[in-house]
Order: structure tokens, then C-alpha cells, then sequence
């Protein structure tokens, strides 16, 4: 089915001057760009867009460095457009990233890792209405 995912190219991503070969990636999958926003994260963006890692011991770092300079979150949609993206970016951690996937050739290290995805249908709905409300996503074309 055709879906939509919220992806984010993270802070460091951003830094290295790596959106265009990024896009590109996307894009040579398949996946349309239907949103785009580049913003520089407050804390409580960040901290409420990852509210389900609080827990987690990572989470003060992974806050610290999602509002450490400007990211691009987008929507992208595309025939199973959450599998698809995840197979684009890659494991988590990119020391198990398949070669070929975004983390393996940008991220270094699980806390700085290029790229997030939504990982399920639910996720992708609350992430995209995170981000972009009612507002600023393209209307479906087909
Ligand atoms: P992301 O897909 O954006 O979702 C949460 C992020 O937390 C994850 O990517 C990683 O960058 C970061 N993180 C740091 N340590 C861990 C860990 N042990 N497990 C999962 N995510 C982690």
C-alpha cells in the first residue's frame, strides 16, 4: 500500500553537508518528498518528539545532539514507504548497518546516526502530525 513516513535527517547529517546525496537515496527508491522543514529543534520539540525513549539511559544525549544544529524533517510517501526507508537507512547502530545504507556510509556511532524513521504505521501518523500538523504536507495525488 502506499504510506507515508516521517524521516529526519539529523543534526549531523545536516553538518556534513550530506542532505542532496541523502534525498537522492530516497528518491532513487521511490519515495517522494510530500513535506519538508528545516528546523533547528528546541529542547521540548525534541524532547516531546522522542517521548517514548524518557527512560531510556540515551535520552538526555539523544536530546543534547537532535537540538545541537539544524535537522530536515520530512514526509516521504511511496509504495510501503516505513519498510522501504528503513531498509534505506539501515540498522540503528551503524556498526550493524548493511554496506550501501545511509548509517553505514554517514552515521558514526548509534548517538549520532544520520537518520531517523518512523517504524510502524501508528508511529509514522503521530510522528507526522508531530511535526507537521494538519498543515504543510502535500494533499495525496493519487
Ligand atoms: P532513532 O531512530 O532516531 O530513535 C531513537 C534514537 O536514540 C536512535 O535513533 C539512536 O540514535 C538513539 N540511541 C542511542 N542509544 C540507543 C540504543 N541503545 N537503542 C536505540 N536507540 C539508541
Amino acid at each position: 500500500a502506499v504510506e507515508r513516513t516521517l524521516s529526519i535527517i539529523k543534526p549531523d547529517a545536516v553538518a556534513k553537508n550530506a542532505i542532496g546525496d541523502i534525498i537522492s537515496r530516497f528518491e532513487k527508491a521511490g519515495l517522494k518528498v510530500v513535506g519538508a522543514r528545516m528546523m533547528h529543534l528546541s529542547r521540548e520539540q525534541a524532547e516531546g518528539f522522542y517521548d517514548v525513549h524518557k527512560e531510556r539511559p540515551f535520552f538526555n544525549d539523544l536530546v543534547e545532539f537532535m537540538i545541537s544544529g539544524p535537522a530536515l524533517v520530512q514526509v516521504l510517501e511511496g509504495e510501503d514507504a516505513i519498510a522501504k526507508n528503513r531498509d534505506i537507512m539501515g540498522a540503528t547502530n551503524p556498526k550493524e548497518a548493511a554496506p550501501g545504507t545511509i548509517r553505514a556510509d554517514f552515521a558514526v556511532s548509534i548517538d549520532e546516526n544520520a537518520v531517523h524513521g518512523s517504524d510502524a504505521p501508528e508511529t509514522a501518523e503521530r510522528e507526522i502530525a508531530f511535526f507537521f500538523g494538519d498543515d504543510g504536507v502535500c494533499p495525496r495525488t493519487r
